[in-house]
């Protein structure tokens, strides 16, 4: 992964956390994804590399950019596939609640699982938890494990969990241990990757949500070290031949970190849109525009938090 692109890349979801920004609680949520989506893809195309989206906004038929196998850059330069969301969690930003990025996530071609958009089971740690979870044990072991890799009392663990009613007796298990639950509305990209920051003060990441964003998550927590294990959860029965179609045999399979994002040539950038457990959000002042990003490269393992002052005169 050419070091350059990564951070051209930031460029890119800075301009769509911007765009997006500008719709943080005016009830408009179409309007917010769409003035991201327009944002990231004109950039896109000002990058000298050849993507080719892999994960987007969906079929070709129902979004007329950033769609599934859409070719983005000049043309010249590397060939990647990308895996994109110009805005993750547009209701959040519709709401003006906590938690909204914008991510992309890179590969060689072939390196990312191109999971069709339906749900998924997960679970997600940091580096230090990595080998001992299992999605297919009780809540109580993995806690317990994930308690004794990180050297503390399980009461200690802190669990984030997306808010929806098919968690309930999730949350239940998860408190009768005695570990903490912190409830968000949206957005486990960012509650997954958070695991691999020791002070986002979250431990663990469990739940049903969406499968782009369990792919999404995976080149992050692969470049780090942590481990994300996801399954297929179809929401509907059409979503079960879709599946199939993207190459997954058998529905039970757990995929890895390494399943989802394969090699070391991989890059993760995100920028936040309103402040979540992994990035602060755009700030807004009167003369210039402050945005938060991390980057991080497969091939080095690097991580890097860039704050931008943008200039209002200047493309925005
Ligand atoms: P959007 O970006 O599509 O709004 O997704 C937000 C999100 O909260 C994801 O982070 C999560 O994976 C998914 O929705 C959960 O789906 P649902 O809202 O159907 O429970």
């Amino acid at each position: 992964m050419d070091r350059n692109l990564a951070l051209e890349f930031v460029r890119v979801t800075e301009a769509a956390a911007i765009e997006a920004a500008k719709w943080v609680g005016r009830g408009e949520k179409k309007k917010a994804d769409g003035a991201a989506v327009l944002a990231m893809r004109k950039r896109f195309n000002q990058v000298d590399f050849q993507g080719t989206v892999v994960i987007g906004e969906g079929e070709k038929d129902e979004a007329p950019m950033l769609y599934n196998g859409e070719k983005v850059g000049t043309g010249h330069g590397p060939a990647m596939d990308l895996a994109v969301d110009p805005l993750e969690c547009t209701d959040s930003v519709a709401n003006g609640r906590y938690n909204a990025i914008s991510v992309i996530a890179a590969g060689k071609r072939g390196s990312l699982l191109h999971a069709p958009d339906t749900y998924m089971e997960k679970i997600a740690v940091g580096k230090q938890a990595a080998q001992v979870i299992d999605l297919d044990a009780p809540v109580k072991d993995n806690l317990k494990k994930i308690a004794r890799a990180l050297g503390k009392k399980i009461s200690e663990i802190t669990v984030m969990v997306l808010d929806r009613d098919r968690h309930i007796k999730l949350i239940e298990e998860i408190r009768r241990v005695g570990s903490r639950v912190r409830l968000i509305t949206d957005g486990d990209v960012s509650a997954a990757i958070a695991t691999c920051f020791p002070d986002s003060g979250i431990d663990v990441y469990m739940g049903i949500g969406g499968s782009t964003e369990g792919v999404l998550a995976a080149v992050a927590m692969k470049v780090m070290g942590g481990e994300i294990l996801c399954r297929f959860k179809p929401k509907k029965e059409s979503d079960i031949a879709k599946i199939k179609a993207a190459g997954v045999k058998n529905l039970n399979r757990i995929f890895t970190a390494e399943d989802m994002a394969k090699g070391k040539e991989l890059s993760f950038t995100a920028t936040g849109v309103i402040e979540g457990p992994l990035l602060n959000g755009v700030i807004f002042e009167k003369q210039r525009i402050i945005t938060h990003s991390v980057v991080t490269r497969g091939v080095s393992g690097t991580i890097r938090y860039i704050t931008t002052y943008h200039h209002y005169y200047h493309n925005y």
